[in-house]
């Protein structure tokens, strides 16, 4: 007989919690219900998401299985083209939150559901190498922090996937939150988009060469 693992559904794990951080957690059943609004992009693997308070990660573990959903029925037949394809849908889910035990929980759930997906797909469990560039992203894109107040010190990974290596840029939050502000910095080049209007592109604190995919577990 198999055995389904259903998560349970806690939407208030204190009131202390929720009194300190308002941290009531959405139901799976409204989390769908939103996604559906934008149902095309949460199917797309390379649409990228960022949720500012991302709670221990109902929303972004919903969207990992649409995305993985499209993976899956793409590049099934081909391992690298599997794997390489499920880095770019974790890599395009970003999620802040004040508390680290959400952190914590949001990668290691989201962490399961690839594993999860990959070995029903491939019917072998990922290696440690692929595990470990699994998590480096995660670690990287999930991330604590105070995205009200302290949106100077997080910074993000843009990930781009360029046949089967990543090119990885670096930006600030702020540099993305606040474009309005930082319009005259010199960090900002001046485009003119196809009415003539200025549009405002930031450029990244940090850049690097591009990486094989599986080489990314080997980062720090
Ligand atoms: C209402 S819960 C929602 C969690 C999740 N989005 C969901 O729908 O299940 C709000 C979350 O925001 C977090 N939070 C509160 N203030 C925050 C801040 N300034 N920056 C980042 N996260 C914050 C709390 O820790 C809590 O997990």
């Amino acid at each position: 007989m198999a055995i389904i693992e259903i998560e349970k559904e806690i939407q208030v794990k204190s009131s202390d919690r929720v009194r300190n951080h308002g941290e009531v957690l959405t139901a799976r059943r409204e989390v769908e219900a939103m996604l559906d609004l934008v149902k095309n992009e949460s199917e797309r693997i390379d649409s990228r998401f960022l949720e500012p308070a991302c709670g221990d990660g109902n929303f972004l573990v919903a969207i990992l299985e649409r995305k993985l959903k499209t993976v899956v029925s793409r590049y099934k037949t081909k391992k690298a083209d599997f794997e390489v394809q499920m880095l770019s849908a974790i890599s395009c889910i970003y999620g802040i939150d004040l508390l680290q035990d959400n952190i914590e929980l949001a990668i290691e759930r989201l962490f399961k559901i690839a594993c999860d997906c990959y070995k029903q797909t491939l019917k072998s469990a990922p290696d440690e190498e692929f595990q470990n560039a699994l998590k480096h992203i995660l670690r990287k894109n999930i991330i604590q922090g105070d995205s009200l107040n302290g949106i100077d010190k997080i910074i993000f990974t843009q990930w781009t996937l360029v046949g089967y290596q990543f090119k990885r840029e670096e930006y600030s939050f702020s540099q993305l939150n606040q474009q309005a502000e930082v319009l005259n910095t010199p960090l900002f080049a001046s485009l003119v988009n196809e009415k003539g209007e200025d549009v405002y592109i930031p450029q990244p604190i940090n850049d690097y060469p591009l990486i094989y995919y599986r080489s990314l577990g080997g980062l720090k």
